[in-house]
């Protein structure tokens, strides 16, 4: 049971002043019934808005392909953001609708948002070792002795206490490769490749755990069931 103006407010339907306004003026509905207590308690399932089901009341999880140059932070002077590409309504919820985890701004792929901060928590735990499939290009040819190197777990990044897990990488061509890793230090791939000696020119993650993109659009988000992680 929620109470009205705030789950109104909560979805992103309007501020909590106009919620008492739009209940007032009969556009709110429960049981079929027109609400005149903005502070009565409801099932969320039982309410209507202008005759319409409430918003994903019970949370949002949404697989996103990113496109190159949006950043994954709330902040707005750290330029364009990944929520411009959802509707208005979601990007006004509460709890925020924010990533699991962060593809940096010169990163395109796979980046799941949801308003489900356990799932963020249970799916950014390196303890959980959730894969996450890397594609780069590099600068330079790829030597395949870095194949036991990176597998090794004793890889060091700058300024990191801990040596990276275990990854595992797959050269493609003499420039070009995937990196599995199961823990996501800032700028990890980026990083790794620099502590060998290589740079990469170009990044795109194409897997999150059992997730792929398919066929989806550069920009373009589809929906998935809150329950599509259940034994992560
Ligand atoms: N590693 C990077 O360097 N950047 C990302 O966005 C993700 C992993």
């Amino acid at each position: 049971m929620r109470r009205l103006d705030q789950l109104l407010a909560n979805l992103g339907y309007c501020s909590r002043s106009e919620a008492r306004a739009w209940i007032r003026g009969g556009r709110v509905t429960v049981g079929g019934v027109a609400a005149d207590d903005f502070s009565a308690k409801a099932h969320p399932v039982d309410v209507l808005v202008d005759g319409a089901a409430l918003d994903h009341p019970d949370g949002l999880l949404l697989l996103v392909h990113k496109p190159l140059g949006l950043v994954c932070s709330h902040e707005e002077r750290e330029g364009p953001n990944v929520y411009s590409l959802l509707p208005e309504r979601w990007r006004r919820r509460h709890p925020v609708v924010t990533s699991v985890g962060r593809l940096d701004k010169d990163t395109s792929g796979l980046l799941l948002l949801t308003d489900q901060a356990e799932l963020v928590h249970r799916l950014t735990s390196p303890k959980h070792k959730v894969p996450k499939i890397y594609r780069a290009a590099l600068e330079c040819d790829l030597d395949p002795a870095l194949i036991a190197r990176f597998a090794s777990g004793t890889l060091q990044l700058e300024g990191e206490k801990q040596p990276c897990a275990p990854a595992e990488l797959r050269i493609i061509a003499p420039r070009e490769a995937e990196l599995t890793l199961t823990e996501g230090k800032y700028h990890q791939v980026r990083r790794m490749f620099a502590a060998v000696g290589n740079t990469v020119l170009t990044l795109h993650r194409r897997r999150f755990g059992h997730l792929e993109l398919g066929d989806l659009p550069v920009g373009q988000w589809r929906e998935l069931p809150l329950d599509s992680f259940p034994h992560s």
